[in-house]
């Protein structure tokens, strides 16, 4: 089970934040406040991203899985996570629809996500 330091979540400024580090549970996203300033790529992702994406990175009903090869870092490099979540993402790929943006994370933030989900695809041998 994960453990991010208990310390570093109380570090964090304003409202409680939904730890969906250790589970599956859905995070109600009102805003940025919850996006979990302080925690690690895993727990980033799970608060963040696991909603569409999966816990296992395998992709939900609403929204793609990034162990498909079309994630591999040949064809979506770093910065198109960026831009994702900065931007949102307009349907191309699947049949989701669209992604809408993800407020409140800083580049550092959106980097340790990926650098969790590119090791992730490297583990099944997605590269
Ligand atoms: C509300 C659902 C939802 C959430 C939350 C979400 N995504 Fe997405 N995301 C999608 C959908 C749907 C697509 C597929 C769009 C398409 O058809 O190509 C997508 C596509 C992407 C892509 C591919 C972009 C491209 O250029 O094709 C990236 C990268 C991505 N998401 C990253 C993230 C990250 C990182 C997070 C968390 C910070 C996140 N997403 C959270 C729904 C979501």
């Amino acid at each position: 089970m994960l453990t991010p330091p208990i310390l570093l979540r109380l570090v964090i400024v304003g409202t409680a934040i939904l730890v969906a580090a250790c589970g599956p549970a859905p995070v109600a996203k009102t805003g940025g406040d919850e996006a979990g300033a302080n925690l690690d790529g895993r727990g980033l992702y799970a608060a963040n991203c696991a909603r569409c994406h999966g816990g296992d990175l395998k992709g939900t009903t609403l929204g793609p899985p990034f162990l498909d090869a079309v994630y591999a870092r040949g064809h979506h490099a770093d910065a198109a996570f960026a831009i994702a979540v900065k931007n949102g993402v307009r349907p191309h790929h699947w049949n989701f629809g669209p992604m809408p943006p993800v407020p409140g994370l800083t580049d550092q933030q959106i980097a340790l996500i990926v650098a969790f989900v590119r090791a992730e695809q490297e583990a099944v041998g997605v590269r």
